[in-house]
């Protein structure tokens, strides 16, 4: 059967819209950017992020959706497809392989963070927090954090609802869910904004995630956020090439991924602004709290606000969902390309997958190190290395009319300046960055 007719098309250019956002808003906009944030000093760090999602991230996308939806397959078959159609060497195939490894190493810390969220439900609904203060969350969460057990469950489950997904085609499964879900999530973040408005100091938070401090920003700082900017947007992996490969001929690539990046954007600094006025407001909470921050700050939001068990529970639902929408993007790659090979099913072949994922996360719960090593090798080595790849293939070696035509852009004014940024600005700041933080981490 021919490989590029096998998996089928999204029903329309805004199924692919709402896969996409699903795919991108989640963990990292929510729990990931709020903590990264604080630990790097506020705003320069997010100015630097702003900027990488803008010259990097988006420009780094439409090509690795272009690459995708050239080849019609699982990364690794469309980038062999786009390599000899291009007459270059196979090794390029690479960035499909270590993508569908990278998906696998992300979802193994990932989805021990969903694990959180899911025994937030049950810990807000339980009402654990009613009018809690900042040092009760912090204890829960830390007994949470010493609890091996309680953690393994939690995530158990939650690798079980991603295998369920995945095994029964995203589409179907989870792109209804997600499309009705995701609007609700944004609706309590801009209630839990207000509440920082009236309750919090709101006006701290705005000046610590907008006033530019660059003294507190490190190379380290500026290489955390342009990982970031490749995290949130699920870039550099094949998660997002996966993705076009279902999108339909003939709706532009341009304006339908700088739609999902300005969502993506939108809903990691409406998380920021709600996340950070109750820090400030909460003694016993500083920002740097690191990967704990939300679990902390909220609960002592929900604990005090009127219907705060409601909304509280609700909140993590919500989360959970869209944590669920992004983890089935992160081995839907590998999925797509063990059945490609014509030797499994998809049923076996996410079973093998989520097994694999499954393990690396009880390692990560095991030993905290290995839950930081996962995190620091994708979203700041191997997911900027795929972005590079991605922008150097599709902007120097793809030939130009074969993009152009993708792109629907020949002589397009636009077309002509993304074409520049992805071939000289993209590649180099990635580089660059990378380069600089590695001198400085050695010679620093
Ligand atoms: N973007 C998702 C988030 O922000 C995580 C994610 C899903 C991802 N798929 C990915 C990250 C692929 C990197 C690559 O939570």
């Amino acid at each position: 059967m021919d490989k590029r007719k096998m998996h089928g098309v999204w029903a329309s250019r805004w199924t692919f819209i709402l896969a996409a956002t699903g795919s991108a808003v989640g963990l990292g906009n929510i729990w990931k950017f709020p903590y990264i944030a604080g630990e790097n000093g506020g705003g320069a760090f997010v100015l630097i992020y702003l900027l990488c999602i803008a010259l990097i991230g988006i420009p780094v996308m439409m090509a690795e959706v272009l690459i995708g939806r050239r080849g019609r397959m699982s990364p690794i078959n469309a980038m062999r497809y786009v390599t000899s159609e291009a007459g270059l060497h196979g090794g390029w195939t690479a960035i499909g392989w270590m993508g569908v490894v990278a998906g696998l190493m992300i979802m193994a810390f990932y989805s021990v963070v969903a694990g959180w969220a899911v025994n937030y439900i049950f810990a807000l609904a339980s009402g654990e927090f009613s009018s809690a203060v900042g040092t009760v969350s912090t204890g829960y969460f830390d007994a949470l954090l010493a609890n091996n057990g309680k953690q393994a469950m939690w995530h158990s489950i939650f690798s079980f609802m991603t295998f369920a997904v995945v095994a029964a085609g995203v589409t179907r499964g989870l792109g209804m869910v997600a499309r009705v879900l995701m609007p609700f999530l944004f609706v309590v973040l801009i209630l839990l904004l207000g509440y920082g408005v009236v309750e919090g100091d709101f006006a701290a938070a705005f000046r610590f995630l907008f006033e530019f401090h660059f003294e507190k920003l490190t190379w380290n700082g500026v290489l955390v956020a342009l990982g970031h900017a490749f995290f949130t947007l699920s870039l550099g992996m094949g998660a997002i090439m996966a993705y076009g490969a279902y999108m339909p001929d003939h709706s532009s690539i341009g304006r339908t991924i700088i739609t999902v990046g300005l969502l993506d954007t939108v809903v990691a600094l409406v998380a920021g602004l709600a996340i950070f006025p109750i820090v400030f407001a909460t003694p016993g909470i500083e920002p740097g709290s690191g990967p704990g921050l939300m679990f902390v700050s909220l609960p002592v939001a929900f604990g005090s606000m009127p219907l705060g068990l409601i909304f509280g529970t609700l909140f993590f639902m919500l989360v959970t969902v869209a944590a669920w929408s992004s983890a089935v993007s992160l081995i839907e790659p590998g999925v797509a390309w063990l059945v490609e090979t014509g030797k499994f099913n998809r049923i076996k072949a996410t079973f093998l997958l989520a097994f694999v994922a499954w393990c690396g996360g009880l390692a990560s719960i095991w030993n905290g190190a290995i839950f930081n090593a996962l995190d620091f090798l994708t979203a700041q080595i191997m997911l900027p290395l795929g972005g590079l790849f991605i922008a150097v293939f599709v902007g120097w070696l793809m030939k130009r009319d074969v993009v152009a035509k993708e792109m629907d852009g020949e002589e397009h004014p636009l077309f002509e300046i993304w074409r520049f940024v992805l071939r000289y600005i993209s590649p180099v700041l990635v580089a660059l960055v990378m380069g600089l933080s590695l001198y400085s981490k050695l010679f620093g």
